[in-house]
């Protein structure tokens, strides 16, 4: 098993930050630094879901602040960032993992879902940027956004998701030139499918996963601790010279480009799937 050779007190004494840190790609994120000694806050939506996530996180090991908080909103982020540091310390890394997604053609998106999730993915990223600045400058910290294959691929029902990660990749080098002065490291990663998300029974249901994971040069949908484990190598002293760069974790799914995932989702919509 690879836990057996994470190094235990690589990230000892750390402060992380995740933000939608309650399930999924984040809750595996949150889990990956307990085990390497970190401890983690995590915010999101649902008061349950922190709950039961703070449990499988204090599992591994790490203390574990929870705030209920939506990234849309700064000033609720704020009061997150402020108990954090009260409770934990000073945040030395932020993971920017808080995201929405659906599958709509753009033809029939209104422009207040295209809005929503650019809020929740592009401005939810800056607002929790800006508002651990202070921690993390005072600390030399790093940031890791969550991209996707979308920032770099155009993929059917997509435009909103893809148009968001774009500006969430364009971010990320943006402020590795600006904090890097400060000694702050600004990176992010584009995680493949990752099995058992929401995001997966949104965007890769039935039929079409079954596709998609046959197109992917490891043969295999990815588990949450594996974006976890790039998540530990880039916060670590082991990617020190490393920023403004995109970390692709996706069993080499985007090399193919989308033509497959996007001919699964035709296929499924026009019905013709039953066969
Ligand atoms: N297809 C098309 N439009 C959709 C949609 C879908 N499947 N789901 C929501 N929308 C539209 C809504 O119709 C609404 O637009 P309108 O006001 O013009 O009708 C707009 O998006 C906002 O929806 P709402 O449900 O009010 O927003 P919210 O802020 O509560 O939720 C979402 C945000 C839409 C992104 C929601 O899917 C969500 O909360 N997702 C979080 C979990 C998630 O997506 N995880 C996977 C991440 S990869």
């Amino acid at each position: 098993m690879i836990t057996n050779w994470l190094p235990p007190d690589l990230l000892a004494e750390k402060v992380v930050f995740v933000t939608g840190g309650g399930s999924g790609i984040n809750l595996g994120i949150a889990k990956s630094f307990a085990r390497v000694g970190a401890n983690v806050a995590i915010c999101g939506r649902t008061p349950e879901r922190l709950e039961s996530a703070k449990l499988e996180i204090e599992e591994n090991g790490a203390q574990v602040v929870t705030a209920v908080a939506d990234v849309r909103d700064f000033d609720a982020l704020s009061v997150a960032f402020e108990k954090t540091r009260k409770e934990l310390g000073d945040i030395d890394c932020l993971v920017c993992g808080a995201a929405g997604n659906f599958l709509s053609p753009a033809e029939a998106l209104s422009p207040n879902g295209f809005k929503s999730v650019v809020d929740i993915d592009l401005v939810g990223s800056f607002n929790a940027c800006r508002g651990s600045f202070e921690q993390l400058k005072k600390q030399a910290g790093n940031i890791i956004f969550i991209s996707a294959g979308q920032s770099f691929t155009p993929y059917i029902g997509q435009a909103h998701a893809g148009a968001a990660k774009a500006g969430v990749d364009n971010l990320m080098k943006n402020l590795a030139l600006e904090w890097g002065h400060y000694g702050i490291r600004s990176n992010s990663i584009a995680p493949g499918p990752i099995e058992g998300t929401e995001g997966m029974k949104r965007l890769a249901p039935g039929a079409v996963g079954e596709r998609l994971k046959a197109t992917i040069p490891l043969g295999r949908f990815g588990q949450p601790e594996e974006i976890g484990y790039a998540a530990v190598f880039l916060a670590s002293p082991l990617a020190a010279y490393i920023t403004g760069t995109r970390l692709v974790v996706d069993g080499g799914q985007n090399l193919g480009g989308s033509a497959i995932f996007s001919q699964a989702i035709l296929r499924s919509s026009s019905g013709s799937d039953s066969r």
